[in-house]
This record gives C-alpha cells, structure tokens and sequence, in this order.
C-alpha cells in the first residue's frame, strides 16, 4: 500500500480503471474484473459519470452502475476507495455549481453510496469561472459527499491557479491529479504537471498508462488496429520513436520472463511523482499481467534504457 498524496487514504500502487465496463466488458466481466482485483490486493477504482455515453445506445453511468450493483452485492463499500469524475456527461455537461451539484447527485445514486472518495474535474471548463466551480466542489466537500477534491485534464497553469485560489478562499486543494502519461506520452505531464506534484505533494495517477494496449506489444503494426475499438486512441501511438519503445519494453520483459504490460506499468509507478497508474482489463485474463506491475521493480539500468527511448518522443 501506498499513500494518496496527502489524503491519509491508503491505496494499491495500481489503480483498475472502469472505462471498460458496460463498453468492452459486460456487467459478469466487470464485476469478475472488480472480484480478482481486489483478491490481488487492489483497492482504487476509477471512473467518471460520462463512462460510456460514447458507446452507441448507451447514455452515460453505465460505468458507474456496475460499480454500484457490485459495490451493492459485495458489501464492501467500506474497504473499496471510488473516484469518479465530472463534466462530461451528456446531461452534466461542464462545471457550474448547479452541474456539479447535480452531476454529484446522480454518481452517487448510481453507485449506490453517500461518498465518493476522490472525486474529479474531469475535464477544465474555460466557461465557468474557477472560484465558483471550486466553491461547488468545497459544498460538495462539506456536505461529507466527497472526500478529495481532484483535477483531470487540467494545464499545469490552471492547476496553480486553482491552487491559489483555494489557499486564498482557504478551500481544501485538490489532492489527486489525473493526467494522460505514459512510455510514448512523456509531455506535457514531466514539463509542466509533475513538478507541482511534487513541491505540493499531490498525488499522481495518470491514465492510458498501457497507451490503450500499444504498451502491450500486440498490435505489430497499424493494420492489427484497423476496425478495431480501439484504432482511434492506440493507432494515434504508432511511429517509429514508438515502436522503438515498444522494443526495449519487450527486450526487458522477456529478460525478466515478465509480461509487456508488466514492464511498462512498472516504469510508471518508479517515477518519482506517480503515486498509482491507472489501468482497465477488457477481461480476467489480462488482470494478471496488471496487477503483477506492483511488484516488479526495475534496475536502475532497466529504468535508464526505457527512460533514454522514451525521452526520444517529442
Ligand atoms: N481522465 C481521463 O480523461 C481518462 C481518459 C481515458 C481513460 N481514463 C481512465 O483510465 C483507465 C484506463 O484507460 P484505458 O483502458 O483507455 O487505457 P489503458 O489502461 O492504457 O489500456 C487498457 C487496455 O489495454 C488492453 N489490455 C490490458 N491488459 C492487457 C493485457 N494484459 N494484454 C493485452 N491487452 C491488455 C485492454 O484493452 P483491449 O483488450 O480492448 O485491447 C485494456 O482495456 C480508464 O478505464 C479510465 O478509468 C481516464
């Protein structure tokens, strides 16, 4: 276990995320997903309110309900740390306080629960100005609805303005960002987000920490894509500097007798400001590989080689 920044919120150095469920993975999947992440020790679960309206015929939360039905049949709503996010739902669109409140709302009836752990401004709302969208968080806060107020998608200049402006109105900071990083996606994370991660002591868990599966290793090239679920977000990984990446993950695992996925995620959790990478398993096979990320740590020289292809990535 690991802290959560300054939370006192004790986690796994992995987080499962959830925006497979009701999309790549049926309600059985999911909650067998949820099942053996928690046998393996898991305990952070990620989604958003916004998960996944942009499968046809759904209409957004579906994510969250089977989290809640699970949560509901487990009984373990007390050992289990949720976070969810807002401002993407179709009827939640944005961050003005009758949104945020709303949008609150509505998570915590589909997931059952009268608190959400870690609860995320998923996306930043250029319209809405920051210190009302900070104040409906800091309701929300009081309310007991939320815990830890936390920030996806936000430039390191917003985060710092944010920040100010809590110190300033004496609001809880946020305490969790969500950022998209990993091996083929360096920046901007490193140049402007990290370093305020660590002088604040905010805790760090980036997404498409696998780079929607290209991490992996299974698709050799973008032809393996076409058609494919996911040929929009991992095709957009595919370039020589990428693959070159993809190589040495793939010399290292197989030194280590380790899996692909395995090798990445553990380079993610070494760095110095990542508290937890997030991760999904469409299935209960790929939970293995995921989860054995949290124990494998890299040499120095393992780390280096990785560091010296990856930084090759503008
Ligand atoms: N804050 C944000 O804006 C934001 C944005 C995106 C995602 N997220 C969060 O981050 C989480 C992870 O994102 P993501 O799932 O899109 O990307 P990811 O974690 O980089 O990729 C996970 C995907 O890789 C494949 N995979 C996983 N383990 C594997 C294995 N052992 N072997 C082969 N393939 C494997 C699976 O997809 P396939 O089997 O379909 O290939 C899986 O769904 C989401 O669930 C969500 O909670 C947040």
């Amino acid at each position: 276990m690991t802290q959560l920044g300054h939370t006192g919120i004790d986690v796994f150095p992995l987080v499962l995320g959830g925006n497979t469920f009701g999309w790549t993975s049926d309600e059985t999947t999911s909650h067998q997903v949820l099942d053996a992440f928690v046998a393996g020790g898991g305990n952070f679960i990620d989604t958003s309110d916004s998960y996944s309206a942009f499968v046809p015929g759904n209409s957004g939360g579906e994510s969250e309900t089977i989290i809640g039905s699970w949560l509901a049949a487990r009984k373990n709503r007390d050992s289990v740390i949720v976070g969810t996010k807002v401002s993407q739902h179709p009827q939640f669109k944005g961050l003005a306080p009758a949104t945020v409140a709303a949008a609150a709302d509505a998570s915590l009836a589909r997931l059952g629960t009268d608190y959400i752990d870690v609860y995320y401004a998923h996306f930043d709302d250029p319209d809405t100005p920051l210190t009302e969208t900070i104040g409906a968080f800091d309701v929300l806060r009081k309310a007991g609805k939320i815990r830890t107020v936390a920030l996806s998608n936000y430039t390191g200049a917003r985060i710092t303005e944010w920040l100010d402006i809590s110190r300033r109105e004496g609001y809880e900071p946020p305490a969790v960002l969500q950022p998209h990083y990993n091996l083929v996606t360096r920046q901007p994370y490193e140049r402007e987000i990290a370093p305020i991660a660590v002088a604040e002591g905010i805790a760090a868990v980036p997404y498409f920490s696998l780079a929607s599966g290209f991490l992996t290793g299974k698709y050799k090239n973008k032809q393996d894509l076409a058609g494919g679920i996911r040929q929009n977000i991992a095709g957009q990984y595919f370039s020589e500097a990428g693959l070159a990446v993809v190589a040495v993950v793939e010399d290292i695992a197989s030194a280590r007798g380790a899996e692909m996925s395995t090798v990445a995620l553990a380079w993610l959790r070494g760095r110095p400001s990542i508290v937890a990478p997030i991760v999904s398993a469409r299935t209960l096979e790929q939970l293995p590989a995921l989860l054995a990320s949290a124990t494998l740590d890299l040499t120095a020289d393992e780390t280096a080689a990785l560091d010296e292809v990856s930084a090759r990535i503008g």
